[in-house]
């Protein structure tokens, strides 16, 4: 596998050159990028994420869709847009929100370099548009959106992890009306057993009318926010 570069680093912002060679060199590539992938639990790598100057990247969302191959990847097609959380390997411990097409056509080459098209949709479609971003040197903290901030809209947060919390303080700081924060359980921790908070919950939130967990809010599914890394 490869070691996967962080910000502040050239090669991520870079417009990568065209792959032309389809030979046993790029396949041994593509192997390893979705061993990087995989090690590192992402969704999703690009090429100049492992210091390689080249339109190449790798996607596994799920199961459903499969792994995906990207190579000299371009987007013919588009329809819809949706709002949704992002984060990046490259930028370890930052999630933010980014205006994405729901759905996407996209061509792109296989191993043997001939030409595809793959329909994606939903979370898919928003880890390709993330991937082929990165091939041209653009990074999702370029694009982060924030919800609009309508004077009747209010939002009901979710989420537990001390990196939810980055988002929640962002919004709370961006003035939107947070009127009641979801996480999960307090966990008992050490040998008293003692209940402690989620990181979520301890963020000081004068502004929140109220605040539950799952415990008492019985029909809320926890969501699992590790998925959205690509
Ligand atoms: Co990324």
């Amino acid at each position: 596998m490869y070691k996967v570069v962080e910000i502040p680093n050239e090669i991520l912002r870079v417009t990568c050159d065209p792959v032309t060679k389809f030979d046993k060199k790029l396949r041994q590539t593509v192997d390893r990028l979705f061993d990087t992938m995989y090690e590192y639990d992402g969704v999703g790598v690009a090429a100049p994420q492992v210091n390689l100057n080249q339109r190449l990247a790798v996607v596994h969302t799920d199961d459903e869709t499969g792994p995906l191959v990207l190579i000299n990847p371009e987007i013919i097609e588009t329809s819809g847009t949706v709002v949704g959380l992002e984060g990046c390997l490259s930028i370890p411990g930052e999630f933010g929100f980014v205006k994405r097409h729901e759905t996407i056509v996209v061509k792109t080459q296989d191993l043997k370099g001939r030409t595809q098209q793959v329909k994606a949709s939903g979370f898919f479609a928003r880890a390709i548009q993330h991937e082929i971003d990165h091939l041209d040197g653009v990074l999702f903290t370029d694009k982060l959106a924030v919800p609009d901030k309508g004077t009747d809209q209010r939002i009901v947060f979710m989420g537990t992890p001390t990196f939810a919390v980055s988002v929640l303080e962002r919004l709370l700081e961006e003035g939107y009306n947070v009127v009641g924060v979801v996480s999960q359980p307090d966990k008992p921790v050490g040998r008293k057993r003692e209940l402690k908070p989620t990181p979520v919950k301890s963020v000081p939130c004068a502004t929140i009318s109220r605040c539950c967990n799952l415990k008492r809010c019985g029909p809320i599914m926890p969501i699992s926010w590790h998925s959205n890394r690509t």
